[in-house]
């Protein structure tokens, strides 16, 4: 049985600990908030705590709180011999400030608490200071019928920017559709099928096979007819992303 202390309450400790709860093999003896109210729901199954100094003994001490904090938080305990890991995607390891030995423990998806996570779609980024530390790490990710990939902290900072680019950037995109589709009553329900094709074309084939558009075949009259309909702000994206995407294909605009 592999023993667990959370240490935090918001959305990413919110999931580990549900699945944490139901996953044989993982014991999850305790979740410290600094806010108990924000971890009461887990009471019936866990101890809860917001005393640093009642932790309970544990193989692993899991650290799911705000960047910000976790370097000041990991330095308030005083848990000799263990391994406490943190789950930032942009943090260093070094970013733990502790006696102990140091992981990295990064699930690479995006968590609210209100929305359902399937752990077999979640890919986790480990980093440890030794073997035998990253081992129980992808035990633990083996258990939750998740994948692993050791990525050490400079990859991991490259890692976060590309999930920018492919994440944030291209959810931005979807709310400038949806607005082009608002202000010409066109319910956004239509492009739906497309992005969910775009997004599974990507289980077969490579993001650059799987390019299609008029940057890419260089239709200038389609380029310039969509420009003159678009707002500034819609213009420059535009701009910027058919000229990055002519570039990547040898066209000339
Ligand atoms: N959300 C995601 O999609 C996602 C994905 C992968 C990795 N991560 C990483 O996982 C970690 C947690 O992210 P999250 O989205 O779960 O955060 P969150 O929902 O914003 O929750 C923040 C947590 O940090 C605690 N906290 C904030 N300020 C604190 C302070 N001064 N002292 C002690 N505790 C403090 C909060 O405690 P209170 O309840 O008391 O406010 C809460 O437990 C971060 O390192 C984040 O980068 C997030």
């Amino acid at each position: 049985m592999i023993k667990i202390v959370l240490l935090g309450g918001g959305n990413v400790a919110h999931h580990l600990a549900t699945k944490f709860i139901s996953t044989e093999g993982i014991e999850l003896v305790q979740i410290y908030n600094r806010t108990l109210s924000n971890i009461l729901k887990f009471s019936d199954n866990v101890a809860i705590t917001n005393n640093l100094k009642e932790l309970k003994e544990a193989d692993l001490y899991i650290i799911s709180i705000s960047d910000n904090e976790i370097s000041t938080l990991s330095s308030k305990l005083n848990i000799p011999n263990k391994l406490i890991v943190h789950t930032s995607g942009s943090m260093n390891l070094s970013e733990l400030n502790s006696i102990s030995r140091k992981g990295v423990f990064y699930p690479l998806q995006s968590f609210s608490k209100d929305t359902k996570i399937d752990f077999s779609e979640v890919p986790f980024c480990l980093e440890t200071e030794n073997d035998e530390d990253f081992k129980l790490l992808q035990k633990i990710t083996n258990k939750m019928g998740s994948s692993s990939y050791k990525i050490d902290s400079e990859q991991r900072e490259k890692l976060h920017v590309a999930a920018v680019f492919v994440n944030n950037f291209v959810n931005h995109l979807y709310t400038l559709g949806n607005e082009i589709c608002d202000e010409n009553n066109i319910p956004f329900d239509i492009l739906k099928p497309l992005i969910n094709e775009t997004s599974n074309k990507l289980a077969d084939l490579h993001p650059c096979k799987a390019q299609t558009g008029p940057a890419k075949r260089g239709d200038t009259k389609t380029i310039e007819n969509h420009l003159k309909i678009l707002s500034k702000n819609k213009q420059e994206i535009y701009t910027l992303l058919t000229k990055s995407i002519a570039n990547s294909y040898g066209k000339k605009l």
